[in-house]
């Protein structure tokens, strides 16, 4: 069974050959980074037009380079939502279309349930049940993931997500988009408590997150740090790395409170956030005394690729959730409106 897997939900177009019992046949991934650049974030007109262009050839060289047909597939799995409305109708418009002409199904993924089980390409996997702490550009929660496919969002972001506040911050400190690397590259360089930035909703119960005055925060410390004289190397550094800390400890607490209220022994983190190492070796130090053991997607499949979806829509396709021939894209979707998986 191999699952032909195509993401283009926002700047990055992911193509990918999943086989059942073999694992990744083939994958290719290209970044519009250059692109969006010039406007210091995604332009999404400009995404969709690219995603065009690039994807098609994409597909036939990854079929090629595989040997393999389309005849061969069991099915074609996209990214369906949520995303860019713009962007996710090229990926579900031609992989409906490719479907179409092959004779074999459809699946529309959902684009964090495929951040989340990206894990479950590592070796080894994690088991059911866990925690999860997804953490992208779009999105910041943590879920109760009891077996596969059901998920209970236990809290998330009031406002910005943890990616799009690294973004920002990272903009402030006159870094290049995408800012989330480059923030913590610079920080690698500072020192943590220089800044005494706020740990939102910390003293809140709960699990919910909230990054906008965090934000503020940051926004202000850089104004008055260069009132009267330009930011200076070390302070761009120990403002970065104050920044990361501040993020990095608010999610370690959230998702510790999410494995002490539920008794799992594993956290799985995923999303583009996911790749910072400040957060991995926190988490890591943390999960042991709370008797959790973390696990993570390699850092390529933490950000957006076409693996996680061939893979996620191999899940889908065995418990035979497969679409009926309509393009679906939707750039809302919660992700526990999604059912549960019961035959894989
Ligand atoms: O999952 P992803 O590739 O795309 C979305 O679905 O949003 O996540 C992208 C986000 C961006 O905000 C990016 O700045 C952030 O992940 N990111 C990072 C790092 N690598 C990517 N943030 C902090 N540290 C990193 N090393
Ligand atoms: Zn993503």
């Amino acid at each position: 069974m191999i699952v032909l897997g195509i993401e283009t939900s926002c700047d990055e177009t992911g193509v990918a050959l999943y086989k059942a019992g073999s694992g990744l046949l083939a994958q290719r991934l290209y970044s519009q980074i250059p692109i969006h650049a010039p406007y210091g974030g995604v332009v999404p007109e400009l995404a969709s037009r690219d995603h065009i262009r690039k994807l098609l050839p994409m597909v036939e060289a990854t079929l090629e380079e595989s040997g393999i047909g389309g005849k061969d597939l069991a099915g074609v799995a996209y990214t369906a939502g949520p995303g860019l409305i713009g962007a996710l109708l090229v990926g579900a418009t031609v992989a409906e279309g490719l479907a179409f002409g092959w004779g074999i199904p459809a699946i529309a993924v959902h684009h964090m349930e495929a951040h989340l089980l990206a894990v479950m390409l590592e070796d080894p996997a994690p088991r059911f049940p866990f925690i999860a702490l997804l953490v992208s550009g779009g999105h910041t929660m943590l879920v109760d993931v009891s077996a596969p496919g059901a998920y209970r969002v236990l809290g998330q972001t009031l406002d910005d997500a943890a990616g799009e506040a690294f973004d920002k911050t990272a903009k402030l400190l006159g870094l290049p988009y995408p800012g989330g690397p480059a923030l913590a590259e610079l920080a690698s360089r500072g020192r943590p408590d220089v800044f005494d930035f706020p740990r939102p909703m910390l003293k809140r119960p709960g699990l919910d997150f909230s990054f906008s005055g965090l934000k503020t925060a940051v926004m202000l410390a850089v104004r008055h740090a260069a009132a009267h004289q330009p930011l200076d190397e070390s302070t761009r550094a120990d403002i970065a790395k104050s920044f990361e800390q501040a993020v990095v400890d608010t999610l370690v607490a959230k998702a510790m409170r999410a494995i002490d209220m539920t008794g799992y022994g594993v956290l799985v983190v995923a999303g583009g956030v996911g790749a910072n190492q400040s957060l991995r070796a926190a988490l890591q130090a943390k999960a042991g005394t709370h008797g959790a053991e973390v696990f993570y997607p390699r850092p390529e499949f933490c950000t957006d690729n076409g693996a996680m979806v061939a893979h996620a829509g191999l899940w889908r396709l065995r418990a035979g959730h497969v679409s009926s021939g309509q393009v679906i894209a939707r750039p809302r979707w919660e992700l526990d409106e999604l059912p549960a998986m019961t035959a894989v």
